[in-house]
């Protein structure tokens, strides 16, 4: 089986991944969208059992979108941000009951208050974290501060363990979900309840 078989959306948005993976190599970071299986590993803190507020970051073609959107509370508010127009267009497509928003994160306290949200239960980030300039992951840290003091932010990473210690200098509860089927392997944190230093160690180049 080749890397591409293994995960499991159609062809073509197979191809448009790997299209705009040689394009825009660094901001895509992968070139399969995520398998079922790291999707349904984001979805950890999504309940059917009652409605949530849940923001969804980097959605790409919607691998995770698409998940949430089957487990959630039919009440549930998903809100998809990605910056890329043609994979929002198939996002949109493929997820209507998701909210999907073209738009770079470094505005997210501007589309959550024209979305009319002024709090959230999740943060699912699908993000190429390390590799977005801090100033960006500052403002995304600042906004789940702010808005979820309780909730729970779920970093997706192709890269499983290496970015451990990154997490757990942000946050006090850091849990990794491995995920072995994935092309490449995967994983994702689930953490909880950001330190009081956190500022201090935002990831991401400067
Ligand atoms: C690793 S892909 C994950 C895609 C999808 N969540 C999945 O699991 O298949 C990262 C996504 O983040 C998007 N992205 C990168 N930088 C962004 C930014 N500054 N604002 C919004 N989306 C961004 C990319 O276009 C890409 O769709």
């Amino acid at each position: 089986m080749s890397p591409l078989t293994l995960n499991t959306p159609p062809k073509p948005e197979k191809l448009l991944f790997l299209k705009k993976f040689i394009r825009h190599g660094k901001r895509v970071a992968s070139f399969a969208p995520s398998s079922r299986s790291l999707a349904k590993a984001m979805c950890l803190g999504v309940t059917p059992y009652k409605p949530q507020v849940i923001i969804e970051l980097g959605a790409g073609t919607g691998a995770v979108t698409s998940e949430v959107a089957r487990y959630m509370h039919p009440e549930s508010h998903l809100l998809a941000i990605e910056i890329d127009p043609t994979f929002a267009r198939h996002l949109q497509h493929a997820v209507p009951q998701a909210r999907v928003v073209v738009a770079d994160v470094s505005t997210l306290p501007q589309v959550l208050m024209s979305c009319g949200l002024s709090r959230f239960d999740l943060l699912l980030n699908g993000l190429p974290t390390p590799s977005l300039p801090k100033s960006v992951n500052r403002v995304v840290l600042e906004t789940f501060a702010k808005l979820s003091p309780g909730g729970t932010f779920s970093q997706l990473t192709i890269m499983p363990w290496v970015y451990k210690p990154t997490y757990v200098r942000l946050f006090e509860k850091v849990r990794f979900h491995l995920v072995i089927k994935n092309a490449p392997p995967g994983g994702v944190y689930h953490c909880q309840q950001l330190r009081p230093d956190w500022e201090h160690h935002v990831p991401g180049t400067d």
